[in-house]
């Protein structure tokens, strides 16, 4: 079994079969809804969707911390590589690369793509989700900040566990979600980004309702945990 726990906003930790730790987005310090920090969490990799504060905030504690490499576009990795001397594995929209734990592609995002770090102004990129099919045969999709997109429908079949924002203003709302749930028809769809501050509150239990029969929805509360 895989072990998906919810930190918070868009950040989760996931342990493949094979004991791999995983953390995507690390947003900890400042993240209202959690009290974990990066002192807490074990990474062998830790995997950024773009640069905004609320992604990769503590990203470099967690990586100096454990030493996890870091999966993310060719300019953060060069930022992580260049100005930290971590070890990055970078990569790019469209293209996937195979790791022990399983073969992680990047998906397009429609979002901004400023790198939010200190020093990281001209390593601005696009931003990204990730599509993991995870060696122990799950497929996992965290579509990190986005607004909805045609561009989902090639990912129809291809998931079982999708990681959504539902916050609306910065990425999709609740409504586009569905759209999206209807264009992957993922069978457990764990909606995220929403809540941690009041311009994106929604109510998971009406976006629960509108997602109806086309998928399992788990409204996870920070700190809960998924197994799949
Ligand atoms: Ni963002
Ligand atoms: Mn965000």
């Amino acid at each position: 079994m895989a072990i998906l726990t919810f930190i918070g906003h868009s950040t989760f930790t996931l342990q493949t079969d094979d004991g791999t730790r995983l953390v995507i987005d690390p947003f900890l310090a400042d993240n209202p809804v959690t009290e974990v920090t990066a002192e807490d969490l074990d990474a062998d990799f830790i995997l950024l969707t773009h640069g905004h504060h609320d992604h990769v905030a503590d990203a470099i504690p967690l990586a100096r911390r454990t030493g996890a490499t870091i999966i993310a576009s060719y300019e953060i990795g060069s930022y992580m590589e260049q100005q930290h001397g971590f070890s990055v594995s970078p990569q790019h929209i469209g293209g996937g690369v195979n790791y022990p734990f399983g073969y992680v592609k990047m998906t397009p995002a429609l979002h901004g793509g400023k790198l939010d770090l200190p020093g990281g102004e001209k390593f601005t990129t696009v931003p990204g989700g990730f599509l993991i099919n995870l060696s122990g045969g799950q497929r996992f999709y965290h579509a990190g900040d986005t607004g909805l997109s045609i561009d989902m429908q090639l990912l129809k079949g291809k998931v079982d566990v999708a990681v959504l924002p539902i916050g609306d203003r910065f990425t999709m709302g609740p409504k586009d979600a569905v759209t999206a749930v209807e264009f992957i028809e993922p069978s457990v769809v764990i909606p995220c980004h929403y809540d941690t501050w009041p311009p994106i509150e929604q109510d998971a239990t009406a976006f629960v309702a509108a997602v109806g029969d086309r998928a399992d929805v788990e409204v996870m509360e920070p700190g809960a945990v998924f197994e799949f």
